[in-house]
């Protein structure tokens, strides 16, 4: 069994570890803008211009039956969807607002179909939502607000109530909490208590735990969703810890007592999470591979964004990147799927990526850049049983000891584990040699 403990977490973190991949789905009115989900901050977009997104929001082509098929083949095992992100819309038939896509073109409540669709794929479901409400009369203008520049900002600030803002938050989360059935994860996004206004925007106050009245809505959905798997982004630790499009180069570690934690990288195909027309730095599918591989050999999950169209479909961008997923999964979630970061006298050799099975009988070795027919595991003679590659179950046959013949400068190591290799790379983008441990 895997040595390494995490800390202790409210909500049932389990099947959530064993699941390691995830499809995050960032899906509102910036679709149509098509340039980022934070396009009104950076463009601060008068609420006229905005209100026309709204009016022509139409998504004829809906199809969450084909996203959910798409990141079923993908190997993904949850989703987690933006009911609601910064822009303030409603993706749900909320009863607290009129800023809601039942309220558009579309008529339909988007986030039911969602539940439904991936439900019935068999993904868990996950909600994100956002605390940040750049259109709620009450959400105060603060330094990330689209508001903050107008020469009448002040003003527009005056009378607005944190207190009843916090309150609709709270209903909402209680209406997601219990119209939609069993939710699984809760991914709250983001606090920014440090980050206030100066000099004459003095008093734009960033915003945190306190004023999000964190702990009730914490409190709200354990009460309605027990076992619910909820985020750190109210500043409230909950059990994930959730590091945003970056590569953590070990396993994450709690900041104050440094226990290893229950983690979850969270990545974009490319340089956005909303939909974005002409935004190219999509990642190769080299890379897309590397992530997820990189992510369970340091114990955590990944969750990998689509930012459906306007029209509520997947671009082909976005379906070419599920597809590199789906063909290199169907032959290599054995290395994924209840993984982890192998024990610490396995190291992997340069260029790799070891995964260990929690059960701990197989190791699996990433190879990253293929090596020239062999590859050596110092110190992992008399350990190996058997050895093949994972997407054709091929033996790969090996020595201990040293090279079979020609090994000059090699070491002759009673210790060394010699795998030879196909002097050809396997056409995978990621070849996976799984060892089964004596
Ligand atoms: C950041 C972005 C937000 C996105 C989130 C996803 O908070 O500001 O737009 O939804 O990351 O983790």
């Amino acid at each position: 069994m895997s040595s390494y403990v995490t800390r202790k977490t409210p909500g049932d973190t389990e099947w959530f570890t064993a699941s390691r991949f995830g499809m995050f789905i960032h899906w509102g009115l910036y679709a149509l803008p098509a340039r980022h989900e934070w396009v009104k901050n950076r463009e601060e977009i008068p609420e006229a211009h905005y209100q026309k997104y709204f009016e022509h929001f139409n998504p004829d082509l809906y199809d969450p039956k084909d996203w959910a098929r798409q990141a079923k083949a993908a190997g993904m095992k949850y989703a987690v969807f933006t009911t609601k992100h910064h822009e303030g819309f409603c993706m749900f038939d909320s009863q607290y607002t009129d800023y809601k896509c039942t309220n558009t073109q579309a008529g339909r409540d988007l986030v039911r179909e969602y539940v439904d669709a991936f439900r019935a794929e068999g993904l868990h479901i996950g909600f994100y939502y956002s605390l940040i409400d750049w259109h709620h009369p009450d959400f105060p203008i603060d330094m990330l607000h689209p508001r903050r520049d107008d020469p009448d900002a002040k003003q527009q600030n005056e009378g607005r109530d944190m207190r009843k803002y916090a309150e609709y938050m709270r209903n909402q989360v209680r209406e997601l909490l219990t119209n939609y059935g069993k939710i699984d994860i809760l991914w709250f996004d983001f606090s920014y208590s440090n980050n206030n206004g100066v000099g004459d925007k003095a008093w734009m106050k960033g915003k945190g735990k306190d004023d999000w009245e964190a702990e009730k809505l914490i409190a709200l959905a354990r009460e309605l969703q027990p076992g619910i798997i909820i985020d750190n982004r109210t500043e409230i630790e909950q059990d994930i810890f959730t590091p945003e499009q970056q590569q953590p180069m070990e396993w994450v570690r709690h900041p104050e007592t440094g226990e290893l934690v229950v983690w979850e990288a969270c990545q974009t195909f490319s340089g956005s999470w909303g939909y974005h027309r002409d935004e190219s730095t999509w990642k190769s599918p080299e890379m897309l591979i590397r992530m997820l591989v990189n992510t369970v050999s340091l114990g955590g999950n990944l969750l990998m964004n689509v930012g459906p169209t306007a029209r509520g479909y997947l671009d082909a961008r976005a379906e070419a990147a599920l597809k590199v997923y789906a063909d290199w999964m169907k032959y290599n979630s054995r290395s994924i799927y209840g993984c982890t970061m192998a024990e610490p006298e396995f190291k992997a050799p340069a260029d790799c990526r070891f995964t260990q099975s929690v059960d701990g009988k197989r190791l699996y070795l990433h190879l990253f850049a293929y090596p020239f027919i062999h590859v050596l595991l110092p110190g992992m003679a008399g350990k190996v049983e058997y050895a093949q590659f994972l997407h054709d179950g091929s033996e790969v046959r090996f020595s201990e000891g040293g090279m079979e013949h020609f090994g000059e400068g090699v070491p002759r190591d009673k210790d060394l584990l010699v795998l030879n290799i196909p002097p050809v790379k396997p056409n995978v983008l990621v070849p996976v040699i799984e060892l089964f441990l004596k």
